[in-house]
């Protein structure tokens, strides 16, 4: 995004901006294109923050190419936050990766919620026990976020509820322009806060119902992609894990004939790098197949929708 402040770069400081300022480095521009030995010098800044600053900038300018090492190196800082089910983390080797889109979605009722909300306590676990010790942002689209339920699944993995709850910041979007706002406006809390995930539950939802029928198809599809651009961007510059849900078509006869394909089609697809379909069996089970992942292979995981949240079956 060209009108991005050299403040919105995680590392930079008001303090280090100065500085920089102070030595003609005023743009995303003249950083992206600096060395590091030059930024960690000029700003008085270890040599790996540096780069990681000069990597963020370029992502933010999307220059479009990166060498080998800033590709290793965002790898490197790449971690997982735990399902709570150990199928379900075997399925993600780990579980739902920073850097990346990760879609759930399924038919009412199969549990899209609970893993999101599963997810958004996990996140504030310590690393060893599958978190990032980091809080959580969370769109909420149809005013299912209920604060009772994360407090039960908080219990469950042995946090403070409350704290917990302290941790998750969410915003109710009462339409798909107010939703794609709140994802522009997460930028400002992900900066003063250290997050680690950003939740959109439901994805879709608004943009099914402020664009109906077929002539407002090629519209929608527009801001979907452009929102869950914004969401990837916030995914890759400050390396935290990005969930949606999406709900499936029930109508064969609308759009798509596949009745288990994911609303937003293609778009949705290609900018989610891990999706994962999920469904109903026998009383509290649920089914989470990974569906067409480059690198992990296709499967399906068992887990359960207990009082604790998910476990394994
Ligand atoms: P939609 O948003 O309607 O499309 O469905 P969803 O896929 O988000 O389903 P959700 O995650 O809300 O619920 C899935 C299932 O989890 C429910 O059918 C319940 O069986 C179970 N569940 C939800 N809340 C609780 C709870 O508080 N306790 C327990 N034990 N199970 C719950
Ligand atoms: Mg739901």
């Amino acid at each position: 995004m060209a009108d991005a402040n050299l403040e919105d770069l995680p590392g930079v400081g008001a303090k280090t901006a100065e500085k920089l300022k102070d030595a003609g480095y005023d743009t995303l521009m003249s950083i992206a294109t600096m060395s590091a030995a030059d930024l960690s010098e000029v700003a008085d800044l270890g040599s790996k923050t540096a780069n990681k600053i000069i990597i963020a900038a370029r992502k933010e300018l999307d220059l479009g190419f990166q060498t080998g090492s800033d590709k290793l190196e965002e790898r490197k800082s790449m971690a997982k936050i735990s399902l709570s089910s150990e199928n379900f983390n075997d399925l993600l080797d780990g579980g739902v990766e920073t850097q990346s889109i990760t879609e759930f979605y399924g038919e009412f009722g199969s549990a899209k919620t609970q893993c999101a909300l599963q997810l958004a306590v996990n996140c504030q676990l310590p690393e060893e026990d599958g978190g990032l010790d980091k809080g959580v942002v969370f769109i909420d689209t149809e005013d299912t976020f209920i604060p009772e339920r994360v407090e039960q699944m908080a219990e469950g993995a042995g946090l403070d509820p409350e704290e917990v709850l302290d941790n998750i910041f969410v915003a109710r979007a009462y339409n798909s322009d107010h939703q794609i706002l709140l994802a522009e406006k997460a930028q400002d809390i992900i900066k003063k806060n250290d997050i680690g995930l950003i939740v959109v539950d439901s994805l879709t939802a608004q943009f099914r119902s402020d664009y109906v029928g077929r002539g407002q198809l090629a519209e929608r599809q527009q801001k979907l992609n452009k929102h869950m651009h914004t969401l990837q961007r916030l995914a890759n510059t400050f390396n935290t894990a990005v969930v949606v849900t999406n709900q499936v078509m029930s109508n064969p006869g609308q759009l798509f004939g596949d009745p288990t394909s994911a609303i937003g089609g293609h778009i949705v697809g290609h900018a989610s790098a891990f999706r994962i379909y999920l469904r109903k069996s026998k009383k509290d089970k649920r089914i989470a197949r990974l569906v067409d992942c480059p690198y992990l292979p296709e499967g399906e995981a068992v887990f359960r929708v207990t009082e604790n949240g998910l476990e394994d079956a």
